[in-house]
């Protein structure tokens, strides 16, 4: 190969950053040049292309986000847009392509590689971690980080009240950034889409707290569960303490990368390039523990991650 692309698309993730700057190093280092795409699969439809040379991906190491920007692109999910994508692939030489994102970014790799032969290699990039076939998805930490700084704080207010503070964090279908937060920040109840929940026992639990002492609790639930406002009323209505609650949003999605996002997303980047350029495709690159390891696109997507439920036990043991 002479030349490879990248894209990041979906939602942006912390690490990103660092991906890209693996790519394009490690290309490099092989005599392969690298185009970069704007805004994800839109960026190869409108040819929305940048060449990266060492010094396009200096210093961007620290930086959160995506300096290629990211999109969502409709039009990709149609066969004649993904046949168009090839074809300005090809019109700039491109002969294969890293992309970074979510399982549904992953998922449009995969088509252009079993409906067109193209070669492509993904990274796992979302906050979700929601993606078999890796321990870790680049951005999943440093959301956590961030959750467990907000969480931090709102326990400094909720104890001097002696309130009840119901936190919402990202994850519309799974729990994994709730899960991890909420053992981290020492929460008192963690619910997650995962898992059925009954508010009544939680609120049992919280009067069992109050009444051995504890005058101030922290919720964790997941977007994807229930919306934090109606449980901080629930809990109100049905226990009479007082309660306030709080939405994270985004804030959970920017910021510098953890160390481990930097490491995880330059090695994941390389790795991805040397793979692509040695002639392995359809994959997606990720980590069993801190190895390197590769698997095929059609298991990855094909194979549901899911929550270890001995984590949300411990939660429940931690808050007696
Ligand atoms: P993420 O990658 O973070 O999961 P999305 O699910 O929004 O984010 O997917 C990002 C983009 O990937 C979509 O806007 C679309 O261009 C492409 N994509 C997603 N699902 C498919 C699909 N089933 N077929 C083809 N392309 C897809
Ligand atoms: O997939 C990453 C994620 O941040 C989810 O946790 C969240 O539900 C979603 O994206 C939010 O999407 P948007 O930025 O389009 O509102």
């Amino acid at each position: 190969m002479n030349r490879i692309g990248v894209i990041t698309s979906g939602g942006d993730a912390p690490g990103m950053n660092a991906g890209i700057r693996g790519v394009v190093r490690a290309a490099l280092g092989r005599g392969v040049s690298v185009s970069g795409f704007f805004h994800g699969y839109q960026g190869i439809l409108d040819n929305e292309i940048v060449e990266l040379d060492s010094a396009a991906v200096g210093g961007v190491i620290t930086r959160g986000g995506t300096i290629l920007r990211t999109a969502r692109c409709k039009p990709f999910m149609l066969p004649e847009g993904r046949a168009k994508a090839i074809d300005n692939l090809k019109s700039h030489g491109v002969e294969g392509l890293v992309v970074i994102g979510g399982d549904g970014s992953l998922t449009g790799a995969r088509k252009l590689w079993e409906e067109f032969g193209f070669p492509v290699v993904g990274v796992p990039g979302s906050i979700d971690n929601d993606i078999s076939g890796t321990d870790m998805s680049v951005g999943f930490d440093t959301a956590v980080n961030a959750a467990l700084e907000a969480i931090d704080r709102v326990r400094d207010t909720a104890y001097s009240h002696e309130r009840v503070f119901v936190i919402e964090v990202m994850g519309r279908h799974n729990g994994f950034i709730a899960l991890e937060a909420g053992l981290a920040g020492g929460a008192e109840a963690v619910i997650i889409p995962e898992v059925p929940y009954s508010l009544l026992e939680i609120c049992d639990g919280m009067r069992a707290m109050h009444e051995r002492g504890k005058r101030s609790s922290i919720i964790i639930v997941a977007e994807g569960a229930a919306r934090a406002a109606d449980i901080k009323d629930f809990i109100s209505r049905n226990t009479g303490f007082e309660a306030r609650y709080l939405v994270l949003g985004h804030m959970q999605r920017g910021g510098s990368p953890t160390a481990f996002d930097r490491v995880l997303g330059v090695r994941l980047g390389a790795y991805a390039a040397n793979r692509l350029i040695s002639g392995f495709h359809g994959e997606m690159v990720g980590v069993d523990g801190t190895k390197l390891v590769a698997h095929p696109l059609s298991y990855v997507l094909s194979t549901e991650r899911t929550v270890d439920p001995e984590k949300l036990l411990l939660v429940e043991v931690m808050a007696k």
